[in-house]
């Protein structure tokens, strides 16, 4: 794919190669995430980041990794603040946004608005999460984590094992996760959810028409026995048509250190894009797991900013020049 002006609003049009080659710019903006050296590459430049939807890692993310590389945010959080509560369409909303802003981040509660609203942008678009469809960066930044926990075991990606649990229905994560995975080789994956949370069929047969090998499972402790990752997903309550039906689930597949002791190879490593759950009883990783230091989760939130610089760096094709405008501090 040609990531120089493009729209990153799927998994889709990512190819192997690209994937590589955006995780080889990741690795580049270490120094500038942890602020040994400064760049000023996109000095002048302005995002502009619309939350729809309640968000901490992926706003916040963003916003710090356009910073990094001297760029000014213009933030929008909630559609009580916007226009649209005026009732503006996405199109006139975009048509107006992108003559404000050299990028546009967007997240929005309904499945395919980001891609609508990119249609009207006259400048790139990246999907921060649309309903419960895709959050494509998520992904990216996932992959990199297990990408570098792995380097540390001696594997790479090609034959992992994965186990993926919780709401797989709804949450978009998994869903964008997937849809990487069948980019690379001989993947076990084991789907564990309540049977009314299954992984959508279309996924599923998407990852078999890959070549991996997929199992579907509503019991965690004999689907985590021979995997290198356990990634753990909230119930996304707010998907649900109330708070009764999303209690049904809450809770139903808690991993605590006594049952990854029990049950998991040495150095399974633990991951969840956050946020876990509030209620401590229904929360998917106990917090007696926060010591254990296969306990990714705050590792992929600092990979994260990684990712979003260098997918700054290619979208706006200034990759070339980001050390001519850097100082050591
Ligand atoms: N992982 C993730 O999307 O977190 P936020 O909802 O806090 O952005």
């Amino acid at each position: 794919m040609q990531f120089a002006g493009s729209h990153i609003l799927s998994i889709g049009p990512f190819e192997r190669p690209d994937v590589e080659y955006l995780f080889t710019i990741a690795d580049r903006m270490e120094p500038y995430a942890q602020r040994r050296r400064v760049t000023r590459v996109l000095d002048g430049a302005i995002l502009g980041a619309m939350f729809f939807e309640p968000s901490t890692r992926t706003r916040v993310s963003f916003g710090s990794a356009f910073n990094l590389l001297g760029g000014e945010v213009r933030e929008t959080t909630g559609f009580e603040q916007s226009a649209i509560a005026k009732g503006e369409s996405l199109y006139d909303t975009a048509r107006v946004l992108s003559g404000y802003s050299d990028i546009i981040v967007m997240r929005h509660p309904q499945e395919g608005s980001v891609a609508e609203f990119a249609a009207a942008s006259r400048v790139p678009v990246i999907n921060g999460g649309d309903g419960t469809n895709e959050h494509p960066t998520q992904a990216l930044l996932d992959l990199y984590t297990i990408k570098k926990e792995l380097a540390g075991r001696g594997r790479g990606i090609d034959k992992l094992r994965i186990a993926m649990v919780g709401d797989l229905r709804f949450g978009r994560t998994v869903h964008s996760l997937c849809k990487l995975l069948c980019l690379f080789e001989s993947i076990q994956v084991v789907l564990v959810s309540p049977e009314e949370l299954r992984m959508p069929a279309a996924i599923v047969e998407q990852l078999r028409d890959a070549g991996h090998q997929v199992l579907e499972s509503e019991a965690l402790e004999s689907s985590i026995k021979h995997v290198d990752i356990v990634y753990s997903t909230r119930i996304q309550e707010e998907r649900f048509s109330s708070q009764q039906e999303a209690d049904l689930y809450r809770g139903r597949f808690r991993l605590n250190q006594s049952i990854y002791t029990e049950h998991c190879e040495p150095n399974t490593v633990i991951m969840h894009p956050l946020p876990r759950d509030s209620r401590v009883s229904a929360r998917e990783l106990d917090d007696d797991l926060n010591d254990n230091p296969n306990l990714a989760i705050f590792r992929q939130t600092d990979n994260g900013l990684l990712v979003r610089m260098a997918l700054f760096a290619l979208v706006l094709d200034v990759v070339g020049q980001v050390d001519s405008h850097a100082r050591d501090v």
